[in-house]
């Protein structure tokens, strides 16, 4: 069973495995909770029988206009059955107060944002591959 919970409290490392796929350099799982920890919002699907987290979207924001959604990744055993689009649909509910929510992606998940109902835009990006598995007080 699926379960979506809207803030990462109480969620631990060890329920955190299998993210940031194909990533060089991926966050530690600690790390992975910072990052969740740090986010505006978030949104997660536990698999409740396995105590597990299985999905997860995070917002970053100023609160007043503007949201960015840098995360959002299904482990692949569980793709293709709803996850992904239920954690954008719950993420957009969450910042429907704010004017602008923006995220980057590839060309191959561009179809499943515009079925959620975003517009393609360009963007513009930095990418400093040797901070990728994350900068925190301790790693400084
Ligand atoms: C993108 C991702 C989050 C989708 O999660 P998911 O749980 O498999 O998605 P869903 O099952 O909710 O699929 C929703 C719809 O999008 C389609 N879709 C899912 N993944 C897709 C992909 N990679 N490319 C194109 N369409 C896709 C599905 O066919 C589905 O449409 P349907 O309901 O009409 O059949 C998942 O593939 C993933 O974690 N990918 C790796 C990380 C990534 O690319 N994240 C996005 C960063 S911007």
């Amino acid at each position: 069973m699926i379960r979506y919970l809207n803030s990462a409290d109480g969620i631990r490392p060890d329920q955190l495995k299998g993210f940031f796929e194909g990533w060089p350099s991926p966050p530690t799982p600690e790390t992975h909770a910072t990052i969740m920890r740090g986010s505006y919002r978030v949104v997660l699907a536990l698999d409740e029988d396995r105590d597990t987290v299985v999905g997860f979207i995070t917002a970053v924001s100023d609160g007043v206009l503007a949201a960015y959604i840098p995360l959002l990744e299904v482990l692949p055993q569980y793709r293709r059955r709803g996850i992904g689009r239920e954690l954008v649909t719950r993420m957009q509910e969450e910042l429907a107060e704010l004017y602008m929510v923006d995220l980057v992606c590839d060309e191959a998940v561009k179809s499943f944002y515009v079925s959620l109902g975003m517009k393609p835009a360009l963007a513009m990006t930095v990418r400093r591959l040797d901070r990728q598995s994350g900068t925190t007080p301790e790693s400084k």
